[in-house]
């Protein structure tokens, strides 16, 4: 049985650059329907882009034959996006520090640190089928249009 709560959006994709594009408008879409305010949902959708990058580029390696499965779900304020690949994964704690002198000049290494800046929790799930990428963003008062 699969007791996993049921998102209130997802969306499948390939794994192609041009995929990049179908999540972020979902997310705009999402955010609109929220009333999140432009900051907001410019925010989600850059850490929804880095994060399906990554699953396109790093865990499907572009492979025509591997999926990759967004998921929304929203509860009461929060915000919680699923991006799952269908790749080997790899180890959060080797990840460099972009800010680090040696890292500042180079133009990758950015998107997790990006995720985690703008979102409250970022967490990984490796399973024998994928990577899977979580974050969510609890809203305040601020965060909404009136
Ligand atoms: N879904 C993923 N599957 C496999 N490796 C990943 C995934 N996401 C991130 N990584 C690894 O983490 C590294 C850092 O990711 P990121 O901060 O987005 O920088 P960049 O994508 O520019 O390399 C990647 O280079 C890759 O090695
Ligand atoms: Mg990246």
């Amino acid at each position: 049985m699969d007791n996993q709560p049921k998102p209130q959006y997802s969306l499948t994709i390939s794994s192609e650059r041009s995929s990049i594009r179908n999540a972020v408008n979902l997310v705009e879409k999402v955010a609109d329907k929220m009333k999140l305010v432009n900051e907001e949902s410019d925010n989600l959708a850059i850490s929804v882009s880095e994060a399906v990058a990554n699953a396109i580029i790093h865990g499907n390696k572009f492979d025509k034959n591997k999926k990759i499965k967004i998921s929304i779900f929203i509860k009461n304020n929060r915000v919680t996006v699923k991006v799952k690949d269908q790749g080997s994964g790899f180890n959060p704690k080797e990840l460099n520090n972009p800010i680090d002198p040696e890292n500042i000049s180079k133009e990758f290494g950015r998107g997790i640190f990006i995720l985690r800046n703008l979102m409250d929790t970022v967490d990984f799930n490796f399973t024998k089928s994928g990577t899977e990428v979580i974050f969510s963003k609890n809203y305040n008062k601020n965060s909404f249009k009136k």
